[in-house]
């Protein structure tokens, strides 16, 4: 008897080696380690600005689509907070202040090309890679900004989920949907691979802010 593992589960297995090079990635350790500064901080939050606009934009064209609305949920709204975060660490004119490292516009370039080809698979993928992260490893991200940089909430308001009560069950629930999916095996890999692709943009964002970093400096 073959046993046949749930999507989630070989979706996690599949991608678990990239998600190791995302979260080992230099950027992220020196910011989690004390090593970075606030404004290397304030340089990812930005960031996140130009990901998240380009995602719940992205969310607005699958509210009707039969597979990708159920992911789709008001909880997990990212923007305000980002801007309320940047508000708080730039001042009113961060706008003006920030713009996407060329990584980060292929990433989002990516998640409208998903939009206007209407592939919801695809649009899923990068919704789990963000804020099931966001739920997870983002958890411990914002202890140790809060305590490097004495945030109380203001700061770190991008991984406070008022309306999340337990991320835990959250989770689960959000891994049966993704298995409820029923996708076929050529349309779980095609998510699958979109995955690891969603990865790689968020390791190569690390990487651009380490070389401004490094490019600052000399
Ligand atoms: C310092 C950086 C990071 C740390 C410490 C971290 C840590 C973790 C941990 C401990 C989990 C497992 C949680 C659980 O089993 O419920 C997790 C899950 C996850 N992380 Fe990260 N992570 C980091 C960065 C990232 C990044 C950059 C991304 C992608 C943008 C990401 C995406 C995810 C996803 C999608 C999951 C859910 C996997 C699944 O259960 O299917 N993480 N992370």
């Amino acid at each position: 008897m073959t046993t046949v593992i749930p999507f989630s589960q070989a979706l996690r297995e599949r991608t678990w080696s990239d998600h190791g090079r995302s979260e080992g990635a230099g950027f992220m350790h020196d910011l989690m380690s004390g090593k970075g500064t606030q404004d290397d901080y304030t340089a990812l939050v930005a960031q996140h600005w130009f990901v998240y606009e380009a995602l719940e934009a992205a969310a607005q064209r699958f509210v009707d689509d039969d597979t990708a609305a159920a992911f789709i949920e008001p909880a997990l709204t990212r923007l305000p907070a980002i801007e309320a975060d940047l508000e708080h660490l730039i001042g009113p004119d961060w706008r003006e202040q920030i713009e996407p490292t060329p990584q980060v516009v292929a990433y989002c370039d990516r998640i409208r090309e998903i939009a206007d080809e209407g592939w919801a698979g695809g649009f899923i993928a990068h919704h789990y890679t963000r804020y099931l992260g966001d739920l997870s490893g983002g958890q411990a991200i914002k202890r140790l900004m809060q305590r490097h940089f004495g945030f109380d909430t203001n700061g770190v308001l991008f991984y406070i989920f008022d309306d999340i009560a337990d991320p835990r069950e959250f989770k689960e629930n959000y891994r049966e949907q993704l298995d409820a999916a029923g996708w076929d095996a050529a349309e779980s890999d095609r998510v699958i691979d979109e995955v690891v692709r969603a990865y790689a943009y968020n390791t190569a964002l690390f990487d651009d802010l380490e070389k401004a970093k490094a490019g600052a400096v000399a």
